[in-house]
């Protein structure tokens, strides 16, 4: 079976309702990313930060996936697809995606701040002051914040070396190490990315552009893959 790797980014969830970071009205221009998403602000103020999450959590169990996220699930009829996700929700997985790779954590579980391998699924939306892992100290968000490192990285790149086939939806390239994980693509694998405002384009060869919102564009180039592809 033909691989498939497919890298997403907040885009693919935006018609799911969920803001991106970066557009207009997006997460950014609403917050300082040095208030919220630094493990400094978290030792400076970590009731904001635990509001930031918490609000976003609340968020994610009132929106549903979308055609993008569906449609990349029927793609596993013939290909063997791994999606890696810079997104922090869960909407490919809500959606059936079998093999989904979180680099930037993940909203629903929550972690240790001694031990960060004392991983936890939150129950409800809110983590509060005062919840502690089971060796006592405060429950902090399963999030890869500014400045950390990104433990998953490796096993990406590796994937991304493994692709017969390269898809990129909905990220602005702008977040390294992910946006460089494209160059580790072997010379010759096609390209596509979605993207209805794609500004910064990977510098690879057999790239395709489809400038569509995810929820038109996946499922065309799906359909397309599903009915060229051997698998
Ligand atoms: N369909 C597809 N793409 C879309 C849609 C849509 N409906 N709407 C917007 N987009 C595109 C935008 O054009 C933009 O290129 O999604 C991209 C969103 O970019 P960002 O907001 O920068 O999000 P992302 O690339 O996922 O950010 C990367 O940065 O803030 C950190 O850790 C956070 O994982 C995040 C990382």
């Amino acid at each position: 079976m033909k691989k498939i790797i497919v890298l997403t980014g907040a885009g693919i969830s935006a018609e799911s309702g969920i803001s991106t970071f970066r557009d207009s009205n997006g997460l950014w221009e609403q917050h300082r990313i040095e208030d919220v998403a630094t493990f400094d602000a978290w030792r400076r103020n970590p009731d904001l930060v635990l509001e930031f999450y918490n609000q976003r959590r609340k968020q994610l169990y009132e929106v549903k996936p979308n055609a993008g996220h569906s449609a990349l699930v029927k793609l596993e009829k013939k290909f063997d697809v791994q999606i890696i996700t810079q997104n922090v929700d869960d909407l490919h997985e809500q959606a059936g995606s079998s093999q989904v790779l979180h680099l930037h954590g993940e909203l629903k579980k929550v972690r240790s701040t001694v031990d960060e391998n004392l991983v936890y699924t939150l129950e409800g939306w809110e983590l509060k002051k005062g919840d502690k892992c089971e060796k006592g100290s405060q429950l902090r968000p399963h999030i890869v914040w500014f400045g950390e490192a990104v433990p998953m990285i490796a096993t990406a790149q590796k994937l991304s070396a493994e692709a017969d086939i390269y898809i990129v939806i909905g990220t602005s390239l702008n977040v390294y190490p992910a946006a460089g994980l494209v160059y580790y693509v072997k010379k010759g694998t096609p390209v596509y990315l979605i993207d209805p405002h794609a500004e910064m384009l990977p510098d690879v060869k057999n790239l395709t552009v489809l400038s569509e919102t995810a929820g038109k564009g996946v499922p065309k180039l799906v359909k397309q893959l599903l009915a060229q592809g051997k698998g």
